[in-house]
């Protein structure tokens, strides 16, 4: 069996025309939905991530300001730097692309993005209406794997889905979004012995640990649905998954490819959380 590409590219590319005329709407009354980026230090995959969500930002109109600091940035100084973005009109999301280097307090700068324009959705405030599953911003990479199953005609109730990893950006949101739509699911991770065991019983096996071609076809069974969120470097180089891409398809019914599966879906949905958080402030306002 051969199993259906689940085309990234493509459901991005409806999603964000449906998105432009959210903003053209915003653009008749007067606002543009404006993202800042914060990049700090030389990580080489944060400033290729980084140019890709600027390019979505200016390809829809959208107003996009990139602020790039050397590693040398004090915490003091990016506080500061987030408290003024905080009360800048002109920027709807804020975003600082995550990792930082080892010198900063993660969850403290996270914490000081106002919860009404972190667009990544990693404010305590935000992760905690999540779980409750209140309205809020959701993480962008777990809100574009559930925008794929969605637009592929996955049904999700009732299956048992399977997430390897447990980062709070992916792994944790992702089990909790698949379990409000009334998946069972079953958290796997790097601590778990005898892995195959567990992915085996996924009907939808969603994998996101970082480590390539982790997941071959015996750790799957015949028709799984597979998402992979890797994007790792291959023996030779080439960009490649989680999931061993070359055999896994010919045994899952449904699979994503790396590139062109979920990363740019996790962009799309960021976009998505900027013009939401537009159209938010422009209700309060009125
Ligand atoms: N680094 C890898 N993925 C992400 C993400 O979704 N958001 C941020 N801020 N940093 C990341």
């Amino acid at each position: 069996m051969s199993s259906v590409l689940i085309n990234g590219n493509e459901i991005g590319k409806v999603i964000r025309n449906n998105l432009q005329t959210r903003i053209e709407d915003l653009k008749k009354q007067g606002v543009v939905p404006g993202l800042a980026v914060v990049l700090v230090g030389d990580n080489a995959a944060s400033k290729t991530y980084v140019t890709n969500k600027q390019k979505t930002c200016e390809s829809l109109g959208m107003h996009s300001r990139l602020l790039s600091f050397t590693s040398s940035l004090s915490q003091e100084e990016l506080m500061t730097t987030i408290h003024d973005l905080n009360t800048d009109e002109s920027i709807h999301g804020i975003l600082v692309q995550l990792p930082l280097p080892k010198h900063f307090d993660e969850s403290l700068i996270l914490s000081a993005i106002s919860p009404d324009k972190d667009v990544d959705g990693f404010h305590p405030n935000n992760v905690g209406k999540m779980l409750l599953g209140q309205e809020t911003f959701l993480p962008c990479t777990p809100f574009g794997v559930m925008k794929l199953l969605e637009h592929s005609g996955i049904e999700i109730a009732g299956k048992h889905a399977v997430v390897v990893g447990r980062s709070n950006i992916v792994g944790k949101p992702m089990g909790q979004l698949l379990l409000q739509k009334d998946a069972t699911v079953t958290y796997a991770h790097s601590k778990t012995p005898d892995l195959g065991s567990i992915t085996r019983q996924a009907d939808i096996l969603v994998v996101a640990v970082g480590i390539a071609k982790l997941i071959q076809a015996e750790h799957i069974k015949d028709g799984a649905i597979v998402i992979d969120v890797g994007m790792n470097r291959d023996e030779n180089n080439k960009l490649c998954g989680d999931v061993d891409f070359a055999s896994v398809s010919q045994k899952a019914s449904f699979i994503t490819p790396v590139p062109g599966g979920v990363g740019p879906m996790t962009i799309t949905m960021l976009m998505e959380n900027t013009i939401q958080s537009a159209e938010n402030k422009l209700r309060q306002d009125k």
